[in-house]
């Protein structure tokens, strides 16, 4: 993608001739994560194949648009549908919505996702705050030429997700009695359900859980100096800890049951941004 600057730029006028709104707060929903949007008031919806220069959704459970609304006064702009490495985009396309949410005026990004458990305390159906990533994808969106209007050359990666917004998220849960867990989100490549052989590698590398999202998103809002929260829900145990084999159906189901209380917890995060 060259020009990226300009392309983000050309979204940007597209986006804004189509809505007045300054969202502060972004979020990018995970599948099966999307009822807090029936949640939103005021809402203006726009298609992704509507934005110029935006990827098209092609997953089942996701669909493609933004939806930016209040949610308990606040205004956030929430994306129905990601991009995914496996889908054949590039990294810098499946990255592209966080440029566009920075130069919106975003600051906080809120990552979600579905995911399988690696630790063995966890049970499907957790929520699990995410306190840092491998990147075990083939790449990363940062290659090549940089352009400093984003963000440096070298960015630092010490706190890829606030500290700040984890204890936030602890505080908000324990006061609404949700349930969670914490720990460390492993990115694979997919799109096949990891090998128990790859599972065990992971959980001896130090992950608590792993999925196929959300490591190139936090990477890039790492860079263009957004503060990230990362909220995954475990919608089954990893491969070899799990007897049962994988299906898409079955984690877009848990993550639909997770969906209440994660909706309580993150209105209530929301509300205290
Ligand atoms: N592995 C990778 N991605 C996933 C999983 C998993 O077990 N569950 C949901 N997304």
């Amino acid at each position: 993608m060259e020009n990226l600057y300009n392309k983000v730029m050309e979204t940007i006028k597209y986006i804004n001739s189509r809505t007045t709104r300054c969202p502060q707060i972004g979020i990018i929903l995970g599948s099966g994560l999307g009822d807090i949007v029936k949640n939103m008031t005021n809402k203006e919806i726009i298609d992704y194949k509507d934005i110029p220069n935006f990827p098209k959704s092609t997953v089942e459970g996701h669909q493609g648009c933004l939806v930016i609304g209040k949610l308990h006064g606040v205004e956030v702009l929430a994306m129905k549908g990601r991009f995914h490495y496996f889908e054949g985009y590039s990294m810098k396309e499946v990255t592209y919505p966080v440029f566009v949410m920075k130069q919106l005026g975003i600051d906080t990004l809120i990552i979600t996702n579905a995911c399988g458990g690696i630790n063995t305390s966890f049970e499907p159906g957790n929520l699990m705050i995410i306190n840092d990533f491998i990147n075990l994808m083939p790449g990363n969106p940062l290659i090549g030429l940089n352009d400093e209007r984003f963000g440096p050359r070298f960015p630092d990666m010490t706190e890829p997700f606030k500290l700040q917004l984890i204890e936030k998220a602890k505080v908000v849960a324990d006061k609404l009695h949700v349930p969670y867990k914490e720990g460390v989100y492993a990115g694979f490549m997919g799109p096949y359900y990891e090998t128990a052989a790859e599972i065990r590698m992971i959980g001896k590398f130090g992950a608590d859980a792993v999925g196929m999202s959300t490591v190139p998103e936090t990477i890039v809002a790492n860079y263009l100096e957004m503060n990230v929260l990362g909220i995954s829900c475990i919608t089954n145990m990893a491969t070899g800890i799990q007897k049962v084999k994988h299906s898409h159906e079955r984690v877009v189901e848990t993550a639909n049951r997770a969906s209440q209380l994660f909706c309580i917890w993150l209105e209530g995060i929301i509300k205290e941004l």
